[in-house]
């Protein structure tokens, strides 16, 4: 059976809403195991690289930024080799309020890890989101799934249903 790393910090609350759903539809539509790990100051690269896929889980903060628990882990990312590594990442943004920073998490997640030999999966369309500039876009696709609960709340259940679908199919 496969195993996947979900990455996502137990203290907050709308990513890990996010990161529940993203697992229940695991469950619903793969016999996939998915196992939760808190990215934390306690998180160490061993816990990391355990798992050949990995889904990832920021939002953005603060003019772009990741947030600080993925930010205290990013000197430890440098280091990483992430050749054979599956990564799909999902970021929590608001596309009125962070219009000229949407997403940029996702890039910043994205780059860094692709750079050290990771492969990307689950690209999502920018159609149906307003917003300036992200960092989080390649062409005209998110670099993993764009959720954003301050305006699209009503969409967020379909549109992780169906990246978990892409993801599958992406075999992932
Ligand atoms: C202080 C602050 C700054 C933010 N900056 C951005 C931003 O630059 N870009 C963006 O897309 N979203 C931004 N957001 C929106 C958050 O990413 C969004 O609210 C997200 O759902 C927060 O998830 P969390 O509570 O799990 O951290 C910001 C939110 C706050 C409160």
């Amino acid at each position: 059976m496969k195993k996947i790393g979900l990455f996502y910090n137990f203290d907050t609350n709308k990513t890990s809403k996010i990161a529940e759903r993203i697992k229940k539809a695991f469950e619903e539509q793969s016999d996939y195991e998915i196992v939760s790990v808190d990215v934390d100051e306690n998180m160490t690269e061993e816990q990391f690289m355990q798992f050949d896929h990995l889904l990832l889980g920021a939002a953005t903060w603060m003019d772009g930024e990741l947030p600080y628990y993925w930010d205290e882990f990013v000197p430890a990312m440098e280091d990483l080799d992430m050749k054979g590594k599956h990564i799909a990442i999902f970021g929590l943004g608001d596309q009125n309020n962070g219009r000229e920073n949407f997403q940029d998490a996702i890039g910043l997640l994205a780059y860094l890890l692709e750079d050290r030999g990771a492969e990307l999966y689950g690209f999502t369309s920018t159609e149906g989101y307003t917003f300036e500039r992200s960092y989080g876009v390649r062409g005209n696709q998110f670099l993993g799934l764009s959720i954003d609960l301050e305006n699209q709340a009503a969409l967020t259940d379909e549109r992780v249903t169906s990246w978990v679908k892409q993801l599958l199919e992406e075999k992932f």
